[in-house]
């Protein structure tokens, strides 16, 4: 744990503590452990399991490496942390995405384009903080990589929160952000959303400084989805949020994870950002990763 953090909220190391240390290594950076002591094909042992999520409290992002799983393992995994959430995006034949589904840079026939066909991913964002009960969890699996490049960046919030000086903590404690998926789809350059869209997720105020309900930890809440600050003129609301957003992905609070063949990530949405990054041949290389979300509960 690296000492930008304050301690946990609990002291006494449980016997799932001890384990998840063994089991997993911290990754050279700010977040983050991996280990290559798993097999998610089979069904885990209870004792596994609590030292998984344990990890999962102790590092916010975990890489479990050499997987190679179904849509079915992969949905069973991810629902030991939570229930699996639906999702609003629509493919081109109007069905909505899958709970589990494909992030890709491939057409229809299976090339790979210029362009993603999802930009938003490109901004730093925490899942879905538009909603009243914001993503807990993301969870990603490499399919197929590029040769080079196509990485995954995400920024602790909570170090970048308790790295803030004591002034602007007191100014931003107690401050709600307004989230709306319309904002973002304005500040990303995306498609505006539909009408139906906006009536399922009308624009919402969440903390802007969370409280992180297992750990006890304050951690920013910010992103692409924060509009504006309630009860702040709207010029000096972006301005804070601006600022908030520069200083948290600073280079010194941010790990980029470099793919590799049979990768499974998995992350804290209540405090991390994320956002992909186009530093590969987007036009000539495929870069396919399996996705699936929890859901989470009401920000406090
Ligand atoms: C995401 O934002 O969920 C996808 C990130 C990526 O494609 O690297």
């Amino acid at each position: 744990m690296n000492s930008l953090h304050a301690p946990a909220a609990s002291s006494a190391a449980a016997p799932a503590d001890v384990a998840a240390r063994s089991l997993f290594t911290p990754l050279d950076g700010i977040i983050g452990a991996e280990t290559d002591s798993l097999d998610l094909s089979r069904p885990l042992d209870g004792g596994t399991v609590e030292a998984v999520r344990a990890a999962f409290r102790d590092h916010h992002l975990l890489v479990i490496r050499n997987q190679s799983l179904d849509k079915e393992r992969m949905y069973r995994f991810a629902e030991l942390f939570g229930p699996i959430e639906g999702h609003m995006i629509r493919l081109a034949d109007g069905s909505k995405w899958d709970a589990v589904h494909t992030i890709t840079n491939l057409d229809a026939a299976g090339n790979p384009v210029a362009k993603p066909f999802i930009s938003s991913n490109y901004f730093w964002h925490t899942d879905k903080s538009f909603l009243r009960e914001p993503s807990l969890l993301t969870m990603l699996q490499a399919v197929e990589l590029p040769p080079n490049g196509g990485d995954t960046q995400f920024a602790d919030m909570t170090a970048a929160y308790n790295a803030l000086p004591e002034a602007t903590r007191r100014r931003i404690d107690g401050l709600k952000s307004v989230q709306s998926l319309e904002f973002m789809r304005r500040y990303t350059g995306s498609a505006p959303p539909t009408e139906d869209d906006i009536a399922a997720a009308p624009p919402i105020a969440h903390p802007l400084v969370r409280t992180h309900p297992e750990t006890g930890r304050k951690s920013l809440y910010i992103g692409m989805y924060s509009s504006h600050i309630e009860g702040l003129p709207e010029e000096e609301g972006r301005a804070l949020l601006e600022e908030l957003l520069e200083h948290a992905t600073q280079d010194r609070f941010v790990y980029t994870h470099r793919w590799q063949h049979g990768d499974l990530v998995f992350w804290d949405n209540r405090c991390l950002l994320h956002r992909a990054t186009a530093n590969y041949e987007m036009g000539k290389h495929r870069r396919v990763l399996m996705r699936v979300v929890v859901k989470g509960s009401v920000p406090e």
